[in-house]
């Protein structure tokens, strides 16, 4: 029996393989991917590739047979398309007979959320428990890695920008979030219908985020507390779908209430040491 992860082709998949490796041998590792052919680098390493798409529940359904532990990687799509697709990969699952479904969720689902995407992780939570599989849920906080977009313009106006005001977030690696996800997968019995709130040790401030900036830069970078209009107005210049604009400009509004600020320390049972600091990751991701 092997264990599957979906979305591996993704960023936050292709570090859960790499980190799962660490921890099983490839010949019990499959990944459901959309294009397989970009999935030839975990083929070469012996690692079962199969095609698997959420918007199609036979090819799901074939893409799970054999599998007996499974991390269901959120996709990304409005909200109504991605609670089908995941409700689609969970049936999927079910149908095949695998017992232990991970989700990546968020930390705090909820349905009134001001992060719209939110309304989509509480009903896939909930959709996995009625199953009766085997489920553990991580629910993630928002990734560090999100920071360095607005590091460019900073350079070149000294203006690090946020929609935030003095809102304090949880930010934490991509990369830690996937070795938590591989600890979980390597032992799924130690972690039976548990749930995770995955977040950084410390909630920053968007001005903390400027000064780690300059500091990692040596550049004089001040926070520019963004009017949310102008925000929007950046995300819909670069093209972004309007549902992702709307999540995003929701979290700030969520984060502004406080909805982001709670530290957890549920990453240190699942990594044994607490998350990288935001300091630090970016310190080390500005000087690569
Ligand atoms: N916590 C946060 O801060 C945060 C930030 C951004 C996103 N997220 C969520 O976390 C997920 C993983 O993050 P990431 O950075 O790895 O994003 P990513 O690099 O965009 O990867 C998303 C993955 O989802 C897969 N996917 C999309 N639609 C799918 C479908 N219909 N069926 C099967 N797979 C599908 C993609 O497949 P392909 O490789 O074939 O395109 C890709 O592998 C995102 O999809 C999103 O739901 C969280």
């Amino acid at each position: 029996m092997k264990t599957l992860i979906t979305g591996a082709t993704g960023q936050l998949g292709t570090l859960v393989v790499k980190h799962l490796l660490d921890r099983l041998p490839a010949s019990e590792i499959a990944v459901s991917v959309r294009t397989p052919a970009k999935a030839e680098n975990f083929a070469s390493l012996g690692i079962d590739v199969r095609h698997g798409d959420f918007d199609d529940l036979a090819l799901m359904t074939n893409a799970f047979k054999g599998i007996e532990t499974a991390l269901i990687i959120s996709a990304e799509a409005d909200n109504a398309t991605r609670i089908a697709q995941h409700r689609t990969a969970v049936d999927a699952a079910k149908a095949t007979g695998v017992k232990h479904l991970v989700y990546t969720s968020i930390v705090d689902p909820r349905s009134d959320a001001d992060f719209t995407y939110s309304a989509i992780h509480l009903d896939t939570e909930n959709y996995i428990k009625e199953s009766g599989l085997n489920y553990t849920l991580l629910r993630n906080s928002f990734y560090a890695d999100l920071l360095l977009a607005g590091v460019p313009h900073a350079l070149e106006t000294g203006a690090y920008g946020a929609p935030a005001g003095d809102a304090k977030i949880t930010y934490i690696p991509r990369n830690d979030l996937a070795e938590a996800a591989a600890a979980v997968l390597a032992n799924p019995e130690n972690h039976i219908n548990a749930i995770y709130d995955l977040t950084g040790s410390k909630a920053v401030s968007h001005a903390e985020i400027a000064s780690y900036v300059a500091k990692a830069t040596g550049k004089e970078i001040t926070f520019a507390d963004l009017p949310a209009d102008v925000h929007v107005g950046i995300l819909n210049s670069i093209g972004l779908p309007g549902h992702l604009v709307e999540a995003l400009a929701g979290l700030y509004v969520g984060a502004k209430k406080g909805d982001y600020e709670t530290v957890s320390s549920d990453i240190e049972k699942l990594l044994g040491r607490p998350a990288q600091s935001v300091d630090d990751f970016i310190s080390k991701a500005l000087a690569a």
